[in-house]
């Protein structure tokens, strides 16, 4: 059975204090017994903050990128073995901010793969087509590239996770239609079959999750879970988002 997962994604938001606080908010709302369906990404800087935090939770927390060498002279740059002392279950990777204002490619991608889970981090690798490639009925083939190549050094037998972020849903308030995610949701799944075998891949849909769409897009069978940026930011919208999904997470 695929885990239910639910994800914030906080980018380039919360000091270490603000961490602490929505912590604090967060588990005063979830019950223990669904701590573990969640995952928090703070930027790398409040990680030990959240982590002292969590202590006794069962919440998990990653870091939103990392390198792809596990050390070496790249100035500014966060070694995956680092992230995994901070206690980090996850790495995202591949979100489309970094693709677009960091110039990562698939390629690049491929070995932060390869190297995340040689520590034993799971990557939450994130595709997802633009705007304009959906218009022209580009998506499945920008899926697939996508996956192919990030995914052509996966070390068999380790954990994996997608996130499924059509880019112009991300932040717009424009999400994707339940019908339109679990479309994309099962060709990546397939697709992951073909790549590597398996169909039990958790695949995490991302673009404007609010508390007021996430039942629906919870009910859809390939959908997997959500990766939430703005929305994470608020204790009671996290949990709301979680609450509204816990059909799928009593299930899993
Ligand atoms: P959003 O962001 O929920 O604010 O659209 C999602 C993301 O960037 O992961």
């Amino acid at each position: 059975m695929r885990e239910f997962i639910i994800a914030g994604n906080w980018k380039m938001y919360k000091t270490p204090n603000e961490t602490k606080l929505f912590v604090k908010e967060f588990l005063a709302l979830c019950p223990k017994k669904l701590q573990s369906q969640f995952v928090l990404f703070p930027s790398t800087i409040c990680l030990p903050s959240l982590h002292e935090a969590l202590s006794g939770a069962s919440v998990r927390f990653g870091a939103q990128n990392c390198h792809y060498e596990l050390e070496g002279a790249f100035t500014g740059e966060n070694s995956p073995r680092t992230l995994k002392e901070f206690g980090c279950h996850f790495a995202l990777l591949g979100h489309s901010e970094r693709r677009q204002y960091f110039a990562e490619t698939d390629q690049v991608l491929a070995k932060k793969v390869k190297t995340a889970q040689t520590v034993g981090l799971i990557p939450m690798l994130c595709v997802g087509e633009t705007l304009q490639q959906r218009q022209t009925g580009e998506t499945y083939k920008v899926l697939e590239q996508q996956l192919k190549v990030a995914l052509s050094d996966h070390r068999s037998g380790s954990q994996l996770t997608i996130a499924y972020e059509p880019v112009w849903a991300i932040g717009t308030g424009q999400v994707a239609t339940p019908e339109q995610a679990e479309d994309a949701h099962s060709y990546i799944r397939e697709t992951i079959k073909t790549l590597i075998g398996t169909t039990q891949i958790p695949i995490l849909y991302g673009g404007s999750v609010k508390p007021d769409n996430a039942l629906e897009l919870s009910k859809k069978p390939n959908i997997d879970g959500f990766l939430i940026g703005g929305a994470s930011l608020k204790p009671t919208d996290f949990w709301a988002i979680g609450e509204r999904s816990q059909h799928r997470i009593i299930d899993a």
